[in-house]
């Protein structure tokens, strides 16, 4: 099989993507200030392509591939790509996780996270803080010289272990001036595998971890994809560099970890 080019970001080009980045990682900070029970995902989408217009970026989104909003939307059994809706209102005890594209400067910044609505049931909570601990592994996993199938284990062998599993129809994907290019970051797969990585490499890392089933059912709507038995799927997103010596975090959300712990530290 023939390798797919992984294009390599000059470091004017991962300023870029880091401004981009930060910005995105923002406004999904400001959006999970809105969140509430009675609040409707429209809401969220309206308030989200508002900030966007007014930080001067575009929701990469809006119109891709004929996607209708400016960001997604994805509550309780939705794994990713819910579509924000007047008719989709929250309530207490939802998990939600909202996932915002912002381009700048014709750079893409890609990040998502969980919030809850109200309290959450025990299970709820530990699946988010799964999903958490996934997507920390994962990104601990990049370096140069480590391969794309050891962020796959780290991940899946952690969520399996929690008697989670790991969705395989949605992967993580290389970003820059375009939103998906190579490579495909797999959240499953064996150490060892897989292409390796090296310094100026930018890609996002997206576990999506299931209550039950890892299959998939997309919804009439030709977007929304919900776990198979409908039981809870939660998912976070970083897109992230690989650096001379490690990763950096180019969507850091506001008070977390910036920099990515060692592998043997996670
Ligand atoms: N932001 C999503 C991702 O992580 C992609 C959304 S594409 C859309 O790759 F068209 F559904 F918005
Ligand atoms: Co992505
Ligand atoms: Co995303």
């Amino acid at each position: 099989m023939e390798k797919e080019i992984i294009t390599l970001l000059s470091q004017r080009e991962i300023d870029k993507m880091r401004t981009a980045g930060h910005l995105a990682a923002k406004l999904l900070h400001h959006l999970g200030t809105l969140i509430r029970p009675g609040v409707s995902t429209l809401e969220l989408d309206t308030e989200a392509e508002r900030w966007t217009q007014a930080h001067g970026a575009k929701s990469a989104p809006l119109g891709y591939k004929g996607y209708p909003k400016s960001i997604c939307t994805s509550i309780n059994e939705v794994i990713c790509h819910g579509i924000p809706s007047a008719k989709q209102v929250l309530k207490e005890g939802d998990i939600i996780n909202i996932d915002v594209t912002l381009i700048v400067d014709g750079y893409h910044g890609d990040t998502s996270r969980m919030f809850f609505v109200g309290e959450p049931s025990p299970l709820a909570r530990r699946l988010v803080e799964v999903t958490d601990e996934c997507r920390r592994r994962g990104i601990a996993a990049v370096k140069p010289g480590a391969r794309v199938g050891d962020i796959g284990a780290a991940i899946q062998e952690y969520a399996e272990a929690q008697g989670f599993s790991v969705v395989r129809d949605f992967v993580g994907h290389g970003i820059s001036n375009v939103f998906h290019t190579a490579p495909q970051i797999p959240h499953y797969g064996e150490r060892g595998r897989g292409r390796k990585l090296r310094p100026g490499m930018v890609f996002t890392i997206e576990p999506m971890i299931n209550e039950g089933t890892y299959e998939v059912e997309v919804l009439a709507d030709g977007w929304t994809a919900v776990t198979k038995d409908r039981k809870l799927s939660a998912q976070c997103e970083h897109t992230i560099a690989v650096t001379d010596n490690g990763v950096e975090i180019l969507t850091p959300y506001p008070g977390e970890d910036e920099v990515a712990l060692s592998p043997d530290a996670a």
